[in-house]
This record gives structure tokens, C-alpha cells and sequence, in this order.
């Protein structure tokens, strides 16, 4: 069975309190579980994470990557906050690593601020998946899952 790898970067660990009229009421506990139950349902093994440090996002796609080579990984799922908007060492990461990466967003982040409307991520990515709120990272396992 291989591994879905969703990675959550800076400030997702406050979903649940942090503007709920944009990120809904759902803890990252929460999402965690809807994403157990994704991966149950379209035969992957979950290994969820969060953190705040884009250098830590940095080895954890430098990690994916060594298990995408071993084939145990199905692909990661990468919800990089803010960094989305500023971060030249996540593009990088992604193509050096030549990793299968959806990029997601629980808002629509095009209806947003403009600072939000750039992606360091997209070039990079597979598939970018936005706007569907939590509910995005169940449809971006299966997603993922079409993909294999
Ligand atoms: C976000 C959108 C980003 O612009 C923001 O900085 C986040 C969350 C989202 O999931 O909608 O932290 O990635």
C-alpha cells in the first residue's frame, strides 16, 4: 500500500479558530481524520503533518522524494500556507525532488488579496486544487488516487 503525504505549512495548525468565514469551523484534528478516511476509502496509508518552518517543508519534500524513488509513496498533497506566495526554496524542492505534488488551498485564494493570487507553488505542482474548502484535501486523495 502506498503513501499519501499531506503536508500543512504555517498557521493551519489554528484552523479551527483562525478567520472561520474563510478556513470553516474544522480543527486540523479534524481534517486529519476526513483525510484517514480519504486515503481508507481509495487504498492509500496517511501520514499527515503540519508545521510552521518553511526549512522543515523543505526536508519533508527532500524526504518524499527519496520515498518516491523507493516507491512507497503515492504523491504529496501540499497545502503550504503562506509560503505559496513567497517561497523560491519550496519550487525548488518540488523540482529537484521530481515529486508528484498537489498543491491545495482551502480558500479560493484567486478571489482573495492580490498577494495571494501568485504561486510559487503551481509551476511546480501536478494539479492544484483551491476554494473547495476542507473538503478539498478528501477530493485531492482522490485525485491523487486517478493518478497512479
Ligand atoms: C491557504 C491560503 C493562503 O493564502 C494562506 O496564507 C493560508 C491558507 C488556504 O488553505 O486557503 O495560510 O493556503
Amino acid at each position: 500500500m502506498k503513501t499519501a503525504l499531506i503536508l500543512n505549512g504555517p498557521n493551519l495548525n489554528l484552523l479551527g479558530t483562525r478567520e472561520p468565514q474563510v478556513y470553516g469551523s474544522q480543527t486540523l484534528a479534524d481534517v486529519e481524520s476526513l483525510c484517514e478516511r480519504a486515503c481508507a476509502a481509495n487504498g492509500f496509508a496517511l501520514d499527515f503533518r503540519q508545521t510552521n518552518h518553511e526549512g522543515t517543508l523543505v526536508d519533508w519534500l527532500h524526504e518524499a522524494g527519496r520515498l518516491q524513488a523507493a516507491g512507497t509513496l503515492a504523491g504529496v498533497i501540499l497545502n503550504a500556507g503562506a509560503y505559496t506566495h513567497t517561497s523560491v526554496a519550496l519550487h525548488d524542492a518540488i523540482k529537484g525532488t521530481g515529486i508528484m505534488l498537489i498543491e491545495l488551498h482551502i480558500s479560493n485564494v484567486h478571489a482573495r488579496e492580490a498577494i495571494r493570487h501568485h504561486s510559487y507553488i503551481s509551476p511546480a505542482a501536478k494539479a492544484v486544487m483551491a476554494g473547495f474548502g476542507v473538503n478539498g484535501y478528501a477530493l485531492a486523495i482522490a485525485g491523487l488516487a486517478g493518478m497512479q
